[in-house]
């Protein structure tokens, strides 16, 4: 079964229901408030934000952000960086995750890019186990903590 989604751009008229949606109080170790990715998509032009909330119908079920092909530097991994991931608590565990990475996947491929790269703080409910079942495998690399991944994308179907 294939899980609907849509990334929709970000305005006026969604920006409070999108930074309503927020991961289990035991994840925020993990990944920062969508509010706060607003913030530093402001704060960091060189890093290039892209991003879009998930929506299943007429619901914001999750946020995604991307570093679009930058160049890569100190503190800064790419060309294209999956930097925010989440999908609100109450959605978890339905293949919403999944759905938005195959959005991300099929735009990034549409476009000719051939690898995608995230990181993932380890510790206890980790999301580190959703990448490596994507698909994604690291690097050998960590950055500040974070455990660097790769995804090939000229491979997939
Ligand atoms: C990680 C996250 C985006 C996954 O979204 P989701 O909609 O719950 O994931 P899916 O339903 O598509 O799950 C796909 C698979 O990954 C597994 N999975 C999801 N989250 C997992 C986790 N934290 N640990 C282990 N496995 C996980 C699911 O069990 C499922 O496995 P299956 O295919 O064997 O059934 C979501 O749990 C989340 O927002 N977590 C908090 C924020 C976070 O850590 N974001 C990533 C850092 S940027």
């Amino acid at each position: 079964m294939t899980t609907r989604i849509r990334l929709v751009e970000v305005t006026d008229a969604n920006r409070a229901a999108v930074a309503a949606v927020r991961v289990h109080p035991s994840q925020e170790r993990f990944v920062a408030p969508v509010e706060k990715s607003f913030q530093d998509a402001e704060d960091h032009p060189e890093g290039n934000p892209w991003y879009r909330a998930a929506y299943t119908d007429d619901v914001p079920v999750g946020f995604v952000m991307l570093s679009w092909d930058v160049t890569p530097g100190p503190g800064l991994l790419g060309p294209y960086f999956l930097w925010r991931l989440l999908i609100g608590a109450e959605h978890q565990g339905r293949g919403y995750g999944t759905a938005v990475l195959d959005e991300v996947v099929a735009l990034l491929r549409a476009h000719g890019v051939p690898e995608l790269l995230t990181s993932y703080v380890p510790g206890e409910g980790t999301p580190g186990p959703f990448y490596l079942g994507y698909g994604f495998v690291p690097t050998g690399e960590v950055e500040d903590g974070e455990v660097v991944l790769r995804l090939d994308l000229s491979s997939r179907p």
